[in-house]
């Protein structure tokens, strides 16, 4: 295919917007044709930015969905609970599909849409970024060439930041399971694939875990606080005041996440975020908000040939989303921080550090998961150019497999007990 590939937006928050710079940064590849989304403000930035027809301008996905296909792939970036009814009418209408993670939100769905995608042959690249974070690939080229011998545990550590889980897990968008998704598959669905990953092919048999909502509920509210941070009078004492998190950032002409997403109708600006605080979900007291996932929990994995994994995931550090990887082999061990690989080999006794590179053009280059959402995006648009799916790197299958172990490993949680992966489907 040697024109750009067409794509159509579904859902132009912050994940449908920020993969639609591709195609600002590389137009011979990539056009987006059209876009849906309820929200006004959301869609007319969306349509301005890319030029789109009036026509094209649509206000929820089924209206696209029942148009006769007009473009060559989705990116559908809705809300968690709205993955599994698009992905399948999109398949079925013959469209290529991005679609951000969890995959859907129940066992049953994430195999409906694994299932329709294979049946109308179209390809599934679903937003498991990490599988394409330069350091994530180095660590699985390194398992592979076999520097630390036979893998024979992981101890995986994701620390989601303080006011990043006050953000999104206690005020936000994730904070309630019925709302969204449980924590483990809203947070750590990519990290339990890393895991999978890493372990090669190896099937988990086993799984426990055990976790909750520490800190973030009414019984822990200081005497003395308000509903909202705006007018309490304890504010300056609180690590997770609204007025640091947004209004201080703002004031000091910072527009971008976290401030960003609190304002649905506007650019973030004092009035607009203070309005927001004032009346919207992110000015609430985090001791008084409807939260119920949890804030800290742990996941114990032993796979086929005795391979053990521990995940650890939690809320109450001052890194936001940096892992830290550790992987004990029968010849040496590898960690990771997320910026350098070390190496130490058992023989040898020697250490070799190893970093690599992340530059990434534009807007993606600016921070956060930016270097991984440009190659997957990069190469989801490169395999619908070519027809060719094994520019995916984390195939459909392999999508479903981990995100089936994440619903095991809560139903450990949930069931206070091991889990025999597998035998929920017997
Ligand atoms: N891969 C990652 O690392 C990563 C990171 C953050 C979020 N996510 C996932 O990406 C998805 C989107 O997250 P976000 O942060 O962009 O959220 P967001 O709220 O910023 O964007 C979601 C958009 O979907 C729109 N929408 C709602 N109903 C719709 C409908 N019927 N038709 C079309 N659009 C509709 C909303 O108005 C909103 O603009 C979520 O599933 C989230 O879990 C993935």
């Amino acid at each position: 295919m040697t024109a750009p590939v067409r794509a159509i937006v579904i859902g132009a928050g912050c994940r449908g917007e920020g993969y639609s710079v591709f195609a600002l940064i590389h137009p011979e590849r990539m056009k987006v044709v059209a876009v849906a989304d309820p929200r006004k403000f959301a869609r007319t930035r969306l349509k301005q930015q890319h030029q789109i027809d009036n026509e094209n301008v649509f206000e929820d996905w089924q209206t696209v969905a029942d148009r006769e296909k007009f473009a060559d792939a989705v990116l559908i970036c809705t809300p968690d609970r709205l993955h599994k009814d698009p992905a399948v009418a999109f398949a079925k209408k013959g469209y290529h599909i991005l679609l951000e993670k969890p995959l859907a939100t129940t066992a049953e769905d994430c195999r409906a849409i694994v299932e329709a995608c294979v049946q109308s042959n179209v390809m599934l690249s679903v937003g498991h970024v990490l599988r394409y974070d330069p350091v994530i690939c180095k660590i699985k080229e390194l398992i592979d060439a076999g520097v630390v011998g036979d893998v024979v545990h992981i101890q995986h550590l994701e620390p989601v930041g303080f006011y990043h889980f006050a953000h999104s897990f206690v005020r936000g968008n994730w904070r309630n399971e019925a709302e969204s998704s449980f924590a483990l598959l809203a947070k750590s669905c990519h990290d339990i694939d890393l895991i999978h990953h890493w372990a090669g092919a190896r099937r988990c048999v086993k799984v426990s875990s055990f976790g909750s909502v520490s800190h973030f509920t009414k019984e822990h509210q200081p005497k003395g606080a308000g509903d909202r941070c705006l007018d309490c009078p304890i504010e300056k004492d609180c690590p997770y005041s609204a007025c640091k998190i947004y209004l201080d950032r703002v004031k000091q002409g910072h527009t971008g996440w976290p401030v960003s997403v609190i304002c649905p109708s506007s650019f973030p600006d004092i009035e607009s975020v203070t309005e927001a605080l004032r009346t919207g979900p992110y000015g609430r007291c985090v001791y008084k908000c409807d939260n119920d996932v949890c804030s800290n929990q742990v996941v114990n994995m032993e796979f086929e040939g005795g391979l053990t994994a521990a995940f650890s995931m939690v809320a109450f550090t001052e890194e936001i989303c940096q892992r830290k990887t550790t992987i004990y082999g029968s010849k040496g061990e590898m960690s990771c921080d997320g910026h350098e690989i070390c190496v130490f080999d058992f023989l040898t006794q020697k250490s070799t550090k190893l970093t690599v590179k992340l530059d990434v053009p534009g807007h993606f280059g600016k921070g956060g998961h930016g270097a991984a959402d440009y190659h997957l995006i990069d190469a989801f648009i490169s395999a619908v150019a070519n027809n060719d799916p094994s520019r995916i790197r984390c195939d459909s299958e392999d999508t479903l497999m981990s995100h089936l172990l994440v619903f095991e490993a809560e139903r450990s949680r949930l069931e206070s007990r091991v889990v025999f992966c597998g035998d929920s489907q017997k």
